[in-house]
Formats: C-alpha cells, structure tokens, sequence
C-alpha cells in the first residue's frame, strides 16, 4: 500500500501496526525534544481544499516532528480560485519535488484521483474527502477506544484490538466521513457498532452496513456502551431540512446534561464520550458533557499527532516494495 486512502481496503494487521507505531510517536511527545530525525529533508505538502483546524495543525506538527519540511497551502488565497484545477495544482507540486501529499477536498473521490492518475510520484494521504473517508480520524478515534479498551480489560494495549467493544455512533451519519472511516475500522478491528440517527440522516443502503441501527439513544445507552462517538452537524453539507429543529435534534438525538447523569448513575460500565471536533456545544453535545472526565476529546486530538506521525514514517520512510510496509 503506497497511499492512506480509505480504512475501507485497510487490513487488520497494517491497521495494528499503525497503533503500535503511534505508541512510540506518542512517547516522542512526552520528551523534552519532540523530535525524530526520520524524515529529514523529505518535503510534505498539507493540501487543504476545504476548512480545517485540527486536522491540519496536527499533520503539521507530526511531519515537523519527523524533521520533514512542511508547505501549508489552503485553496483560498490560491491560484484555485483562479480556476486552476487539481491536476494542475498536483503537478505544480511534483515540480516543487513534494515528497508526500497530505489532502482534504470537499469532493469525495479527490485524493483517490490525485493517488491513480499519476500526476505526482509521492503518496498520498486522505485528510477527508466529502462525506467519502477521512482515514486518519478513524485511526486516532481507534488509537484513543484502544487504550480505554485495553485499561478495562486489563491487558497491554500494544498489539491489542477492539474486540467485543460496544461503540455507539450518534447523528449525522448521512454526511460524515468519520463515521464511515470509523465504522469500516472498528469492525476491522473487532467493535460492535451502533448508529443512532434520525432516519433522515441516515443514508440509504445503511441497512446493509455491518451495525445495528437504532432510532432511540436513550435505549442505545441503557443496554450499555463502551464508547459513545457524538458527530457534529454538518450544516455546510446539508441542503435540505432534515429535522424540524435544532432544539428539537438536541433534546432527541445530542448528548445533553441528562444522558450525561443517567451514564454516571449506570454502575459498571466506564462509558467514554468521543467527538472528532469541532464541537457545537449546546446542540449535538451539552458543555458538561464535552468538559467532562468521560469526554476523550482533547485526548484524541493529541493522539491525532502520533497517529499521523506514524502512518508519515510509514508512507514516506519504509520501503514501499518490502512487504509489510504500509
Ligand atoms: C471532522 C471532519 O472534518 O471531517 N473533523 C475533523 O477532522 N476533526 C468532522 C467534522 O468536521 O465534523
């Protein structure tokens, strides 16, 4: 495998391998010098077509970590608004002599093209493409189930899977890469998967997804989860009313002060609260819920950059034509 594209066509044992790896990428940023010399003057281009804080910031941070040189270019204040299309962009950077690619595009299907067609050499890692995959997402939230998993039962999380985890994913399935990405990868590894949605955001054909499907959150939680996933609202991809209102969306389907007491007042069950960010507090979750001990969300955003800087090493450092590299 030359690109991250999909955790789709992802297997179980380069998925672990890339866990693995990020455990020792998350011990470099515990060091007084959060530096590996791994990618010393390889060039890696963050190619970002559509809005990003975190995402970004974190590919940044991780292939500056591994001494590589990083061109942060975002298609506003570009020759993309000049109509340039993506082939041309893609092989202004093969003249630059990019030795990576790391793209977000809002057409699903972006970085697969720009990986097939052969318009640059480097490879390519999917940082979300529509409402298609966003790989590395999936990737962290696993790293982050990985370690609260491996607590619970009491074994070495290194080498570990997800078996038998309950994850509920909760909201707007019908727009969300990372459910997807996530949904793909936690069966990879093992996860039971419940989406919870209203129908209108699910999208059609996901009765044909391997996860059960429940309409009623309150009920989901009752019969016990291991890991609730909240999914923000992606308004910017919704072009049609899919619920009568946000305040109604809120009291059904978000994760609000009351899901957050009937949690702590289920014994037993050490339930964590996972929301890639950005967050609308006060609509799919509440501000207590985010803020509380239970909500991983600032964990996973720095397990964001040892996931990342592993699958760098990974694509860019080891042999593409040994086996077992990714
Ligand atoms: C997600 C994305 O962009 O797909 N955010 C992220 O990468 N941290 C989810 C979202 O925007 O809701």
């Amino acid at each position: 495998m030359r690109h991250l594209l999909s955790t789709a066509d992802l297997a179980r044992a380069d998925a672990i391998r890339i866990l693995d790896i990020a455990e020792d990428m998350a011990a470099v940023g515990t060091r007084e010098v959060k530096k590996l010399p791994a990618l010393r003057g390889r060039t890696i281009v963050n190619l970002f077509f559509e809005d990003s804080t975190r995402t970004r910031i974190s590919f940044e941070a991780a292939a500056k970590r591994l001494s590589a040189d990083v061109i942060n270019f975002s298609a506003k204040g570009s020759s993309v608004s000049k109509g340039e299309s993506l082939k041309d962009t893609a092989q202004t950077l093969k003249a630059i002599g990019a030795d990576g690619v790391v793209i977000r595009h809002g057409s699903s299907g972006a970085p697969a093209r720009l990986a097939a067609a052969g318009w640059i050499d480097a490879p390519v890692v999917n940082a979300g493409d529509g409402t298609h995959e966003h790989p590395t997402q999936a990737l962290l939230d696993a790293f982050t189930l990985r370690n609260h998993w491996a607590k619970v039962q009491g074994v070495e999380s290194t080498g570990s899977d997800l078996t038998g985890m309950r994850v509920v994913i909760v909201g707007d399935i019908l727009h969300s890469r990372v459910a997807r990405s996530n949904l793909w990868l936690l069966r990879t590894l093992g996860a039971e998967v419940t989406l919870v949605a209203p129908p209108t955001l699910l999208p059609v054909g996901a009765a044909a997804w391997p996860c059960t499907i429940s309409y009623d959150l309150d009920a989901t939680l009752a019969a016990g989860a291991d890991a609730v996933m909240m999914l923000r609202l992606q308004a910017e991809r919704q072009h049609a009313s899919f619920f009568p209102s946000t305040r109604e969306y809120s009291r059904i389907w978000g994760f609000d002060d009351a899901r957050l007491a009937a949690l702590d007042a289920q014994p037993g069950r050490e339930t964590i609260i996972l929301h890639p960010g950005p967050m609308n507090r006060g609509l799919e979750i509440s501000s207590a819920a985010a803020d509380s001990p239970r909500s991983t969300v600032l964990e996973q955003v720095s397990n964001g950059v040892a996931v990342r800087m592993a699958v760098l090493y990974l694509l860019l450092s080891a042999d593409p034509q040994q086996p077992g590299s990714l």
